[in-house]
């Protein structure tokens, strides 16, 4: 077998699980197609890579199992949210690292995910991304359905989305390629005070 590894892209992963030792909560927010799950898939394969126990946990894959019961009203939203971000906190507790994605609208949410969690165990990054540009690339063709009152209550067109006042990261993503998005989230949490 070969057990020569010294310049494998592993490398700056290994130095990465040096540096990080404290599991924690990585909340991604922002409007839909801003690219929360897109770096949220990566950020948890380089996680893994480096050894750490991870879990996503994704607006989409939530709304299909646990918050099924849960539509885009306010409240339903502040629901969807208080779930996810209590799952968040089990999951904290023992040991893992999660990414969640979810848009978290308003204020009030994003407070919410902070006292679940606790601020000493979360690392919000808000990915601002103009509405402009989330309905440019329209991933997944709901922009246009709100357009044409199809979907209500759509985030950023018939629903508030309220920038975040507060985030550990905030991240431009129309102005970084993903790697370099991913590459601060990571010098970002590498940063967090571990205690
Ligand atoms: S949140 O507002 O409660 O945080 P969440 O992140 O779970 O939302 O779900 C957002 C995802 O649901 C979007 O990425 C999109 O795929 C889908 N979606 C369907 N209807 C809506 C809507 N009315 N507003 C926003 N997102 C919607």
């Amino acid at each position: 077998m070969n057990t020569q590894r010294s310049s494998t892209p592993l490398a700056g992963d290994i130095t990465l699980r040096a540096s990080i030792v404290k599991p924690m909560a990585i909340w991604f927010s922002g409007l839909s197609g801003s690219g929360k799950t897109t770096l949220g898939q990566i950020i948890e394969k380089r996680l893994r890579a480096a050894g750490m126990l991870v879990k996503l946990l994704d607006g989409d894959i939530l709304r299909d199992g646990l918050n099924n019961n849960l539509g885009f009203s306010l409240t339903d939203r502040h629901e969807n949210i208080r779930r996810a971000a209590e799952v968040s906190k089990l999951f904290v507790q023992s040991g893992f690292f999660t990414i969640n994605c979810f848009i978290t609208p308003t204020h009030e949410l994003q407070q919410m995910v902070k006292d679940i969690i606790g601020e000493e165990n979360l690392m919000s990054v808000y990915l601002d991304t103009p509405v402009e540009v989330c309905e440019e690339r329209d991933v997944k063709g709901l922009y246009r359905k709100a357009r044409l009152g199809v979907i209500p209550e759509f985030t950023g067109i018939s629903s508030p989305f309220e920038p975040p006042i507060h985030s550990s990261v905030i991240l431009a993503t129309h102005r970084l390629s993903i790697d370099e998005a991913v590459e601060q989230v990571i010098a970002a949490l590498i940063k967090m005070p571990i205690e």
